[in-house]
C-alpha cells in the first residue's frame, strides 16, 4: 500500500469511527489531520472498525488460534526452555489432531500430572515410556532437575532421533515387547500416557511385570488404559456390537485402527486389577483421570 492510499485508508476508516462514536465525531471535527492521527490508533483499539476483506475471510475462531498461537510461541521461547514444534507427522504419531495449540494442551496436561505425583524435583531416573516426540518431555525441561533424570522412549525410532537433535536428554529407542533397555530396579520412577491404550490386552501382563522389573522397591508409576468411559457413553464411540460384548462380558477388547498406533485397546477397571494382581499395588486408581482414560497409581512395593 502507498503513503497516500495508507493515509486515505485511515481516513476511511476514521470517518466509519466517527460516524458510530459520538466523542470521536466532535474531534473529527477539529480538522482532517487530527482525523488521520486518531484513525490510525482508533483503528487498532475499536472493535466496531470494519475488518478487510482478507480479515473477513477468516471466521474468527480460526483468527483467535492463529494469534494465540504465536503468542504461546513467543511466549514459551523468551521464558520457557524452548522446544521447537516437531514436525507434522511426528505429532500425527502422538494423536489425531495437530495443531500447535492441541499439541501444547495435552503436554501440559500430561506434564503436571507427571509432577503433581514425582514434584518438580526427582532425585533419581523418571523413565517417560512412550515419550513419543516430547509432547511431555518439553513442559518438563523448565525444571532443572527433570533436565537431569528424565529418561524417555518409544518404539518410533525418527521420534527419538528428532528429539535426541533437540534436547540433551537421555532417550532410547526400544521394542514393542519386553524387556526395556533399561537395568532392573535401576528406575526411581516411570509414567506412560496412552501407551497402554495402544497395546493389545492380552500384552498387558507382561508389560507389567516389565515395569515392576525396573522399577526400584517403592517406586511408583502412573500409567493410563481407556475402556470406563467407552462403558459409560457407548453411544459417543459407535463401537460395534461385538467389541462392546467383549469389554462388557470378557473385560477387554481391541480395535484395528490405520496409523501409527492408532489402534485402540479397551480394558475395565477389573480386568486392570486382575492384570497387576502379583505384580503392582494400585494406590489409586482414577475413572477418567486423564482425558477420557483412566489414570492409575501403582507401586512396586517389595
Ligand atoms: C498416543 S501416543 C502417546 C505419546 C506420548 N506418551 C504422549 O502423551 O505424547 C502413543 C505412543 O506410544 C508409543 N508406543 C506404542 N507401543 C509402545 C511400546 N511397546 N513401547 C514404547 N512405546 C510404544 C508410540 O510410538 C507412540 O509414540
Amino acid at each position: 500500500m502507498s503513503g497516500t492510499e495508507a493515509t486515505s485508508a485511515s481516513a476511511a476508516t476514521g470517518m466509519v469511527v466517527a460516524r458510530r462514536v459520538p466523542w470521536f465525531r466532535t474531534l473529527a471535527r477539529r480538522g482532517r489531520q487530527t482525523l488521520h492521527t486518531y484513525a490510525s490508533i482508533t483503528r487498532e483499539l475499536l472493535a466496531n472498525v470494519p475488518p478487510t476483506a482478507e480479515e473477513e475471510a477468516i471466521p474468527d475462531a480460526d483468527r483467535d488460534l492463529q494469534q494465540l498461537t504465536v503468542l504461546v510461541e513467543t511466549l514459551l521461547k523468551r521464558h520457557y526452555v524452548h522446544l521447537p514444534l516437531p514436525p507434522r507427522e511426528l505429532r500425527l504419531h502422538v494423536g489425531t489432531r495437530t495443531t500447535a495449540a492441541n499439541f501444547w494442551a495435552q503436554g501440559l496436561s500430561s506434564s503436571s500430572r507427571v509432577t503433581h505425583y514425582f514434584g518438580e524435583s526427582p532425585s533419581g531416573p523418571i523413565l517417560d515410556w512412550g515419550c513419543g516426540c516430547g509432547r511431555t518431555l518439553r513442559w518438563l525441561l523448565g525444571h532443572e532437575l527433570w533436565r537431569e533424570h528424565y529418561r524417555g522412549c518409544d518404539v518410533d525410532g525418527a521420534a527419538v532421533k528428532w528429539l535426541r537433535k533437540q534436547t540433551g536428554c537421555q532417550l532410547a529407542i526400544c521394542r514393542n515387547k519386553p524387556p526395556l533397555p533399561y537395568d532392573e530396579s535401576s528406575l526411581a520412577g516411570l509414567f506412560s500416557f496412552s501407551v497402554l491404550t495402544h497395546i493389545r490386552p492380552e500384552q498387558h501382563r507382561d508389560w507389567y511385570a516389565e515395569i515392576r522389573r525396573v522399577l526400584r522397591p517403592g517406586a511408583q508409576a502412573l500409567l493410563t488404559v481407556q475402556g470406563s468411559d467407552v462403558l459409560r457413553n457407548p453411544a459417543r464411540y459407535r463401537l460395534r456390537t461385538k467389541t462392546l460384548a467383549s469389554l462388557e462380558r470378557a473385560g477387554s477388547a481391541y480395535i484395528q485402527c490405520e496409523g501409527h498406533y492408532k489402534d485402540a485397546s479397551l480394558v475395565t477397571e477389573h480386568f486392570t486389577r486382575a492384570q497387576l494382581e502379583g505384580l503392582l499395588t494400585v494406590e489409586e486408581y482414577n475413572t477418567c483421570g486423564y482425558q477420557n482414560m483412566d489414570l492409575l497409581l501403582v507401586r512396586r512395593s517389595h
